[in-house]
C-alpha cells in the first residue's frame, strides 16, 4: 500500500493503462479484462488488476492534471515495479485536418510547465514517448484502420484557457492537439528507466468547437483501449 493505492503488493501489473477518468478505468477493466479485480478505491481514484489475452494489466486512474498524474506514476513506478504506463484520454484537437474521435499518438508533448520544471531550472527538456510503444500502437492502429495522426501534442495546465494567442502559436508549430497529462508521464519514465506512451481520442476541436456527445465517447474510447493494450504487448 501506498498513500494513494491501496492495492497489495503483486496486484499492479508490470503494464498499466491510465486514464484521467476513474469510471473509465472501470469501464475499460469491465470490457476489455478477463477477471478485474478493483484493486484501489482509494480516494475513488480506482484501480482494476486483470488479465488480457493471457497478460497481467492494471488500468488505474491518474485523475486530471500533471500533479495528480504524477502522484499515481510515481507510487506505480517506485512501489509496484511498473515498467509500461499508457495515458488512454482525451484531447482537444488543434489542426483543420484533425476530426472529432481521431486517434493521436503523442510523440512528443510540450509544455508551459510540469511539476518536474524545478528540477529542470532553465533547461527546456523535450518528453518524448517511448519508440517502440509508439511504433507498435502506430501498427496497430494502421491494422484497425482507424484515422490516426503522430506528432507532437501540448499538455496545458489549464483547460479553460483564456490565451488564445497561446492556442494560435501551437497550432502554427503543428502541435496535434492538447490534453493535460503526458508531458510529465513521459518526463516520469524517462527518469525512471521505464516506458511511456500516451494515446488520446479527439473529444473535441478547439478551431471547430465541435465535441463528441457524451453517448458516443464510449466507443471511440474502446479503440484507443485496444490500440493500448495491443501496443504494449506487441
Ligand atoms: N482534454 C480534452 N479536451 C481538452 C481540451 N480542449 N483542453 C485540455 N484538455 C482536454
Amino acid at each position: 500500500m501506498t498513500i494513494h493505492i491501496g492495492a497489495a503488493p503483486g496486484e499492479i501489473a508490470e503494464t498499466v493503462l491510465m486514464p484521467g477518468d476513474p469510471y473509465r478505468a472501470k469501464w475499460a477493466a469491465e470490457r476489455f479484462l478477463d477477471s478485474p479485480k478493483l484493486v484501489n478505491e482509494t480516494r475513488g481514484m480506482l484501480g482494476y488488476t486483470g488479465t488480457w489475452k493471457g497478460q497481467k494489466v492494471t488500468i488505474q486512474g491518474s485523475g486530471m492534471g500533471m500533479p495528480s498524474l504524477s502522484i499515481y506514476a510515481n507510487e506505480l513506478i517506485h512501489d509496484y515495479g511498473a515498467k509500461t504506463l499508457i495515458r488512454i484520454g482525451s484531447c482537444g484537437g488543434m489542426q483543420p485536418q484533425i476530426g472529432l474521435r481521431d486517434l493521436i499518438l503523442a510523440m512528443t508533448a510540450s509544455t508551459l510547465s510540469t511539476p518536474s520544471r524545478g528540477m529542470f531550472r532553465e533547461l527546456n527538456f523535450a518528453p518524448c514517448a517511448d519508440w517502440g510503444l509508439l511504433k507498435a500502437a502506430a501498427d496497430a492502429a494502421a491494422a484497425r484502420d482507424h484515422k490516426t495522426h503522430i506528432g507532437g501534442i501540448y499538455s496545458s495546465d489549464v483547460f479553460y484557457d483564456e490565451r488564445p494567442d497561446l492556442n494560435e502559436q501551437m497550432t502554427r508549430h503543428g502541435i496535434l492537439g492538447v490534453e493535460m497529462e503526458a508531458a510529465e508521464l513521459y518526463i516520469l519514465a524517462a527518469r525512471h528507466g521505464v516506458r511511456a506512451l500516451a494515446v488520446l481520442t479527439v473529444s473535441d476541436h478547439l478551431q471547430t468547437q465541435e465535441a463528441l456527445p457524451a453517448s458516443e465517447r464510449e466507443t471511440s474510447f474502446g479503440d484507443m483501449v485496444e490500440v493500448a493494450l495491443e501496443a504494449a504487448f506487441a
